[in-house]
């Protein structure tokens, strides 16, 4: 399972890409808001720092629109993916995208049927966002399984890309169902390696061995 980090926040990305966890990134437009530079400005930053698939997501909601500004969002750098909501005009824009070659991730997905269309119209990536199905008390990681279980079914290609992630048990189950990649924010990727346990057992090692 591949790690990306869901953020825009270029420290954050330094940190996590010197710990290993950082085989990608996924922005969106309130996470770029959020560092008061251009989306253009952030994206070419990231993409001097991480290698791997950096989603950048397009602000035209008509398929024209959309088309011409991932077109120029590709231009970045060779490893930028065009984030698209998930609309019929979404849709049309993926479908014209990947045929020109560029790389699509399509995001906001809620439902399986969504995904699978999406899947259809050859996305690279899709996003469902599990975080806020739980918000509003609906089971987010039952989503990953029937969307994994569809794209197996059809030896479908199109990756399925966890986001919306809030905590650990988010992550644990996206492996354990088998999903290619999971989204986390940085607070949340700090949580996966730590354990009250392994600092209680190292804590009495170091007194044992009178370090402490
Ligand atoms: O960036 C896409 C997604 O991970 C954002 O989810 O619910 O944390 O805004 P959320």
């Amino acid at each position: 399972m591949k790690f990306f980090i869901d953020t825009a926040n270029i420290e954050e990305i330094k940190q996590a890409h010197l710990r290993g966890w950082v085989d990608g990134v996924t922005t969106n437009p309130s996470l770029i808001a959020k560092t008061g530079k251009s989306r253009e400005e952030v994206i070419a930053e990231i993409c001097q720092i991480v290698k791997g698939p950096v989603s950048a997501e397009v602000l035209a909601t008509q398929s024209e629109e959309m088309i011409l500004e991932g077109e120029r969002l590709s231009q970045i750098a060779e490893n930028v993916v065009v984030k698209i909501p998930m609309t019929e005009d979404g849709l049309i824009a993926v479908r014209q995208l990947s045929e020109k070659g560029i790389k699509t991730n399509v995001t906001l997905i809620f439902n399986a049927v969504q995904a699978l269309m999406a899947a259809k119209a050859g996305a690279y990536l899709v996003s469902p966002f599990v975080g806020r199905l739980d918000d509003v008390g609906t089971q987010g990681m039952e989503l990953i399984s029937q969307i994994v279980q569809i794209f197996s079914n059809y030896s479908l290609t199109t990756q399925v890309l966890v986001a919306s992630i809030r905590h650990p048990l988010h992550v644990l189950e996206s492996a354990l169902i088998g999903a290619d990649v999971v989204t986390v924010p940085f607070a949340v990727l700090k949580k996966l390696t730590s354990h009250p346990l392994t600092d209680k057992g190292l804590d009495q090692f170091l007194k044992d061995a009178g370090l402490r």
